[in-house]
């Protein structure tokens, strides 16, 4: 059995400050091996928005655009290491090994990874696995862990979540067979 998190996003800044609770948890935890996180969710569910709060709160000052034509950005600087896909435009999963996807899925960096279904097949399991939906207005967010790694994640995002304005009150806790 493993948990869920559902967590209800207002508006856009609820996201990038659900990305910004995510990336101090990782941060958290000193885990040497390697995070794998997916992003689903349909076009414009705000993948990209909750990966801007993820990597702007690692420290990058820029922009954090989404490498739909390039497929992947590097943020090397930042601790950890991270660096953000957006497999849209993946015409086959095997491109990914001619990207080098093996270089960049080491221990100590992140990979947040934008439409993972589309490197099926070639990308790993996940620790967790997030998902958007437009609902309302708003968004929701479903969180699940994949690994033991991810496990740990989940509690602590969850810890996060409970104590920080407007997620407390709209969040609920699943187990999942
Ligand atoms: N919780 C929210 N409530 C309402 N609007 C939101 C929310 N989160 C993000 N948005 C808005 O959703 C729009 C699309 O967001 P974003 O680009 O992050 O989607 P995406 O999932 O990355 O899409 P794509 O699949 O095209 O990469 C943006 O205009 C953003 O402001
Ligand atoms: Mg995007």
């Amino acid at each position: 059995m493993s948990k869920a998190l559902r967590v209800w996003l207002p508006d856009e800044a609820a996201t990038v400050s659900a990305g910004n609770l995510l990336a101090a948890v990782v941060q958290s935890v000193s885990s040497a091996a390697g995070l794998v996180i997916f992003l689903h969710g349909t076009l414009g569910a705000g993948k990209t928005t909750f990966s801007r709060g993820f990597i702007r709160a690692l420290g990058h000052e820029g922009a954090v655009k989404s490498p739909t034509y390039t497929l992947v950005e590097p943020y090397e600087q930042l601790t950890p290491a991270t660096w953000h896909f957006d497999l849209y435009r993946l015409g086959d999963p095997e491109e990914l090994e001619f990207m080098g996807i093996r270089d960049y899925l080491v221990p100590g960096n992140v990979c947040l990874v934008e439409w993972p279904e589309r490197g099926a097949g070639i990308l790993p399991t996940p620790d967790l696995e997030l998902t958007l939906a437009p609902e309302g207005g708003g968004r929701s967010l479903i969180a699940e862990q994949r690994t033991e790694a991810g496990r740990v994640l989940l509690t602590r995002f969850h810890e996060r979540l409970r104590s920080t304005a407007p997620f407390d009150g709209a969040m609920t806790e699943t187990d999942l067979e």
